[in-house]
């Protein structure tokens, strides 16, 4: 007996189909009951929430996208960040329209991803809206990079981008970067973000890839 299993979070469940040989001979609409049985059991489920908890055994790096606004720098703390295109490089971040920062981040030239190391878990707390976005900077040392976003100290490495298209992205807006510059600061520990908590991973043995492997 084959098996379809949905996608709940937990469990998977298995649901009945007809024995092989009713199958057969079933008419289309008896065979395709299952198919249809599980979407509605789909759209019936808390289906954020079961995409929530994915996404919680998930492990994520943790940045910092940093902003130049007319009155000073900005920050936010982002772990959806990922790389697009090597040609244009192109990154990609994705920032919640109910923040604070939204329209700034949308409507920025530049940004800049400040990749943390392990020991840097209260940079990260300071950017994720524990404190008013115009204070998050205070006591942090950073200096302005290529495009005159804020570099933090310490970070691991920094991507400096150019805003290249903005896109809507549901209740996100997903703004990809031309890449400008990136530096490599450090082969400190990342700081990783998992089961809702922060962690780190140790490198791999060999630390860098041979040069013929891009990823
Ligand atoms: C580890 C971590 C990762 C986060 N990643 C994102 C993200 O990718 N996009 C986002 O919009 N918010 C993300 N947040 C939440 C924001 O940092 C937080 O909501 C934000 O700083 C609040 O901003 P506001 O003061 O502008 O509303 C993350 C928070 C944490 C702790």
């Amino acid at each position: 007996m084959s098996a379809t299993y949905a996608a709940d979070g937990h469990a998977a469940r298995q649901l009945p189909l007809l024995p092989r040989k009713a199958r057969r001979r079933a008419p289309c609409r008896q065979s395709y009951k299952p198919a249809m049985a599980l979407a509605g059991e789909l759209a019936a489920e808390p289906l954020q929430n079961a995409l929530k908890e994915a996404m919680r055994v998930y492990p994520q790096g943790v940045t910092v996208v940093t902003m130049r606004a007319s009155d000073g720098p900005r920050g936010i703390t982002v772990s959806s960040f990922t790389s697009v295109s090597l040609s244009p490089p192109l990154v990609l971040i994705s920032i919640a329209k109910g923040s604070q920062l939204h329209d700034e981040y949308a409507k920025s030239e530049a940004f800049a991803v400040n990749f943390l190391a392990d020991d840097q878990k209260s940079v990260s707390d300071m950017f994720a809206g524990r404190t008013a976005a115009r204070d998050r900077f205070q006591g942090l040392r950073f200096a302005d990079g290529t495009s005159g976003s804020p570099v933090i100290d310490g970070s691991r490495a920094v991507v400096e981008c150019r805003t290249w298209r903005v896109y809507d992205g549901g209740d996100h807006s997903l703004i990809i970067g031309e890449v400008v510059a990136a530096k490599t600061f450090s082969a400190k520990k990342p700081l990783v973000y998992y089961s809702q908590q922060y962690t780190s991973t140790e490198p791999p043995e060999r630390a860098a890839p041979p040069s013929d492997i891009v990823w």
